[in-house]
């Protein structure tokens, strides 16, 4: 497949470009007036439109993209897209004034997730998720993470995995699995902590390890969820299978979590709503991938990230929706870019890297997504016509994404 007349090829970064830090994340290097070339699914060859050579004009099928922008598609790399009803009763709550953790404590929350979750069948749940994994795909999402933890009991966990395992042989895109049985506490071992952190370790862990269920392990590492120090036996128990951590941290409060993720070697610590300065030195001088969810913040009214304290401290900082029925019931990586944009303060350039390639690093696969590079899978999207690349972000709550590509093939779902 050949694409001519691109008005402008976004994200066009080099093969040993995996992952931007700090001041690189600026950078998003744009070819205009450019030609694409996609043979078996990857991304064969570029250029500029008034140099094609005349043997790559001749092929066929072509498709013009005049006045239009491409781009490497969306690295989502935190969602809980496995869920078995959304939660529209805690939105009035909301809105009346009750906050995330007055929710939880009201019987709302994860627990709430969890009780419904019981229940549902794991056909039912492929396909609940297998509609807002093709809502999120048609809005330009070309990879996911999708987590665990609405089950809290190992079979609801396995079965929550397994939906995931189908989704991923399903969908035309890479997709990650995270074991999040670290999620809460459910009810009868609220008293009885190391009880469950037991279960985890050494009835769950191996069931979802002999199954080869999970890439990842998190834990939602907060005040009145998993502690430091229980959040670290969970992380050193999973290491054993080969499972590296991804874990909420500094979400609600900054008591340290996002260290312990570093000197567990996360890939990634996501939210971040609360850092001082310490996290953001510490993310600076580590490998570990900040993930900031500025949805969750907009919908449940908590503090935006600091991203630009982030990026100064030469940290590496990706975006993700963080989809779930509690915190953020929306999966659109657009609006999450435009939310960087207005919010975090981040220019386009920097919010659209850190949606593509920090995504894609944020779950391994930056050698094979998230940008426009010879030999990386074609999974792209074509904008409608736009004036500039920043006419993306800043038609917030908008669609620009006119064509979908997976894989080198035009996405119809
Ligand atoms: O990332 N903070 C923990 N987990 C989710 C919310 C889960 C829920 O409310 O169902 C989050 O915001
Ligand atoms: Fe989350």
């Amino acid at each position: 497949m050949l694409i001519t007349y691109i008005k402008g090829l976004v994200g066009v970064h080099a093969k040993d470009v995996l992952s931007l830090r700090g001041s690189e994340l600026a950078h998003l290097p744009l070819l205009e007036n450019a030609w694409l070339l996609i043979k078996d699914g990857l991304i064969e060859d570029f250029g500029e439109m008034e140099n094609i050579p005349a043997e790559i004009a001749q092929i066929q099928p072509q498709i013009s993209a005049e006045g239009r922008f491409v781009f490497p598609s969306w690295c989502d790399s935190h969602t809980h897209i496995v869920f078995a009803a959304p939660r529209e009763e805690e939105f009035a709550m909301k809105i009346a004034g009750k906050t995330y953790e007055e929710i939880a404590t009201a019987g709302g929350g994860i627990l709430n997730s969890a009780n419904k979750m019981q229940s549902a069948t794991e056909d039912e749940l492929f396909e609940a998720a297998s509609i807002r994994l093709n809502d999120m795909i048609r809005q330009g999402t070309g990879a996911v993470e999708i987590k665990s933890g609405y089950g809290l009991t190992v079979e609801s966990e396995l079965k929550m995995l397994r939906v995931i395992k189908r989704l991923k042989e399903h969908f035309p895109i890479p997709v990650k699995a995270t074991l999040l049985a670290a999620h809460a506490y459910p009810t009868i071992y609220k008293e009885n902590h190391q009880g469950y952190i037991d279960l985890i370790i050494n009835e769950l862990l191996p069931r979802v390890a002999a199954e080869d269920l999970a890439d990842y392990i998190d834990a939602f590492c907060e005040k009145g969820f998993f502690s430091n120090e229980e959040t670290a036996q969970i992380l050193e128990a999973a290491a054993k299978y080969g499972l590296k951590p991804k874990i909420h941290a500094n979400q609600l409060s900054s008591t340290g979590a996002a260290q312990v993720g570093i000197a567990h070697h996360a890939v990634s610590v996501d939210h971040l709503e609360e850092t001082d300065h310490e996290v953001l030195e510490a993310l600076g001088k580590s490998t570990t991938i900040g993930t900031l969810l500025p949805s969750c913040s907009f919908y449940i009214n908590i503090p935006f990230a600091n991203a630009k304290g982030l990026i100064q401290n030469n940290a590496i900082v990706a975006l993700a929706s963080d989809y779930n029925p509690g915190s953020t019931p929306s999966g659109n990586m657009n609006f999450v870019v435009s939310l960087a944009c207005i919010k975090l303060k981040m220019l386009p350039e920097q919010a659209i890297n850190s949606a593509t390639l920090n995504g894609a690093a944020a779950m391994e696969i930056s050698d094979k997504l998230g940008s426009i590079t010879k030999g990386k899978t074609a999974n792209i999207f074509i904008t409608r016509p736009m004036s500039s690349l920043a006419y993306l972000p800043y038609s917030f709550g908008q669609s620009q994404v006119e064509t979908v590509i997976l894989n080198g093939e035009i996405y119809h779902g």
